[in-house]
């Protein structure tokens, strides 16, 4: 998904104001669960105080409220749907550190230019969502100073048939938007090339965390 024009894009579409209210009580009931709870954990390990952190398609913002509240300075999310980052902010007022974040409504991949590098630099399950994985892997990595985890779908049939499956209704919907099986050796790839060095790696049964440093930092 190559796209967009925030106010109509597919990803305003299938993030609306609905699914964002839904997930923002779910994160107010529990917090950040699972996979996200570990990505938040293994990129704070060692202390970040001081430290900026970049969230891309952050949704209700669950991985930089709470690097926010385990000492991050500050944080800039960058998210295509209007609804997620309004929301978003919403929390940030609420958990008191909204003048500590930058929210960016937009596609990451033509925004890029005008993001700045950041220490910590997260994508959760958001690489699933776009087309052009080798663009918003490869830009991603290139502002990160020190850290970098994403959770994105296992590469198995099971991670593959869901695609599928989940293509279908959406197609049966009229929705433009789609989601997308991207192959783990090139998400891999790409981020070895930018110098990230992976430091953990955790899976489910559909989705898989892996979180990396980059040496020099
Ligand atoms: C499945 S939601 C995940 C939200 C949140 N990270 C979570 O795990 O709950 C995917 C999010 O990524 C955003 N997104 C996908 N591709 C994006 C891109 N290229 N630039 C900015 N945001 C993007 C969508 O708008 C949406 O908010």
């Amino acid at each position: 998904m190559d796209c967009c024009t925030p106010g109509d894009s597919p990803f305003d579409r299938q993030f609306d104001a609905r699914h964002a209210a839904r997930h923002l009580r779910a994160y107010r009931e529990k917090g950040a669960v699972g996979l996200t709870r570990a990505l938040v954990e293994s990129l704070a390990e060692g202390g970040i105080g001081g430290q900026s952190v970049l969230e891309i398609g952050g949704g209700v913002g669950a991985v930089h409220h709470d690097l926010l509240r385990s000492g991050a300075a500050t944080a800039v999310d960058v998210d295509a749907s209007r609804a997620y980052v309004a929301v978003a902010r919403g929390e940030a007022e609420r958990q008191g550190h909204a003048d500590r974040v930058r929210y960016v409504i937009g596609d990451f991949v033509t925004l890029a230019d005008e993001i700045e590098p950041a220490d910590l630099v997260a994508l959760d399950r958001v690489v699933c969502c776009y087309r052009d994985m080798a663009a918003l892997v490869g830009r991603s990595a290139s502002l990160a100073r020190r850290r970098y985890g994403l959770v994105y779908p296992r590469d198995s049939w099971l991670g593959r048939a869901g695609t599928v499956l989940l293509n279908l209704e959406l197609w049966l919907s009229r929705s433009p938007f789609r989601v997308y099986a991207h192959r783990t050796d090139d998400v891999e790839a790409i981020l070895a090339a930018h110098g990230l060095v992976k430091r953990l790696s955790r899976t489910t049964l559909v989705w898989q965390l892996a979180v990396y440093e980059r040496p020099s930092a």
